[in-house]
């Protein structure tokens, strides 16, 4: 008696799960709770039972009962609500599937990561250096003057009196020297940090700076790397020229020009109609800056080069405005 009940309930329940709309549901309560349902049906054999099970069994059949009715009424409201508002639970394997959204590297780790390989491959070790940074490294022993403009409040974040946030890679050529000797040759790519803000300009940007010191290196050294790097970065046919420049701590010193991407040369807004973009400044290390580290530089020479990567970035994928790297809108990163 007690086991059919149990078996009658279990079915009743997988069946009412089951339904998916309101027709069938509908033939459930037909089935289980209707007139002639399993259930009523059931309920008018109790008294045919022995008057001492009655009670029992006649108590178990009602909390069925009203368990069922329950889960019916509110399962019936439920799809009534969803039939009206024409929302359907209806699943269509058939349907090819969603692909899952990918994620991929900023377009700036991108490039960063580009050159970073053209010089490793080139034999460059990866330097690191920190970005809060002690005046002593970021200017002092860079050769750059106590009064020179780069080291004005106007230009740089100050933490304290001898600590800024770096300005540039610069300095990590320093610590660098101060812990190894010759031959040296190194990039180290970072976050450095200025007070400026504009369409050219971020308070935080990237550099990558290279640095190579060993015997005999001369300036066509330099130019050999850096026209070799451009031909790999921008294209075996982009026009490469080093014009006079100066840093305090190279000497010779070039800034580093190619070839217009956008107009080839012909003249355009980008280029301020001279055909040329600067893409970086180097030079031969200056001597003064040898005093520092303790090296000869009677014994050894070395050239340094230091680049902006969203510049980089921003010729190469012909991006006009830098704000753009750190506004994280999906539809410019996606396009890359
Ligand atoms: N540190 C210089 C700058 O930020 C670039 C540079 C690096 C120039 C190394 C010469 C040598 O402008």
């Amino acid at each position: 008696m007690r086991e059919q009940l149990v078996q009658l309930e279990e079915q009743a329940l997988s069946e009412l799960e089951a339904a998916g709309d309101l027709k069938s549901l509908e033939q459930f309560r037909i089935k289980y709770l209707g007139k002639k349902g399993l259930l009523t049906g059931f309920m008018k054999k109790l008294g045919t039972l022995p008057p001492q099970e009655r009670p029992e069994a006649g108590r178990l059949a009602n909390s069925v009962k009203q368990r069922l009715t329950a889960l019916f009424q509110e399962k019936r409201e439920r799809l009534a609500t969803q039939e009206e508002s024409g929302e359907r639970f209806v699943i269509d394997v058939t349907l090819p599937g969603r692909r899952p959204l990918r994620g991929h590297l900023h377009p700036l780790t991108q490039t960063l990561l580009g050159v970073c390989r053209i010089f490793k491959n080139m034999g460059f070790q990866v330097a690191k250096g920190p970005d809060v940074e002690l005046d002593y490294y970021n200017f002092e022993a860079l050769n750059i003057p106590k009064d020179h403009p780069a080291r004005d409040m106007q230009d740089t974040f100050y933490i304290s009196d001898n600590v800024v946030l770096r300005t540039h890679t610069s300095p990590i050529q320093i610590r660098v020297m101060e812990r190894r000797r010759p031959p040296v040759a190194i990039i180290a790519p970072g976050k450095v940090y200025r007070r400026d803000s504009d369409v050219s300009h971020t308070p935080m940007f990237h550099q990558v700076e290279g640095l190579l010191v060993d015997r005999d290196v001369s300036f066509s050294d330099l130019k050999g790397t850096l026209i070799s790097f451009v031909h790999q970065m921008f294209g075996p046919d982009t026009g490469v020229r080093f014009r006079p420049s100066f840093f305090p701590f190279t000497e010779p010193s070039a800034e580093v020009d190619i070839r217009c991407v956008i107009c080839d040369g012909k003249g355009c807004r980008t280029c301020s109609q001279t055909g040329w973009l600067e893409i970086l400044g180097a030079g031969m290390v200056d001597p003064e800056v040898f005093g520092f580290v303790d090296y000869d530089p009677e014994e050894f020479s070395g050239f340094a080069f230091g680049m902006g990567i969203e510049r980089i970035a921003m010729l190469k994928f012909g991006i006009d405005d830098i704000q753009l790297f750190y506004k994280n809108d999906m539809r410019f990163l996606r396009q890359f």
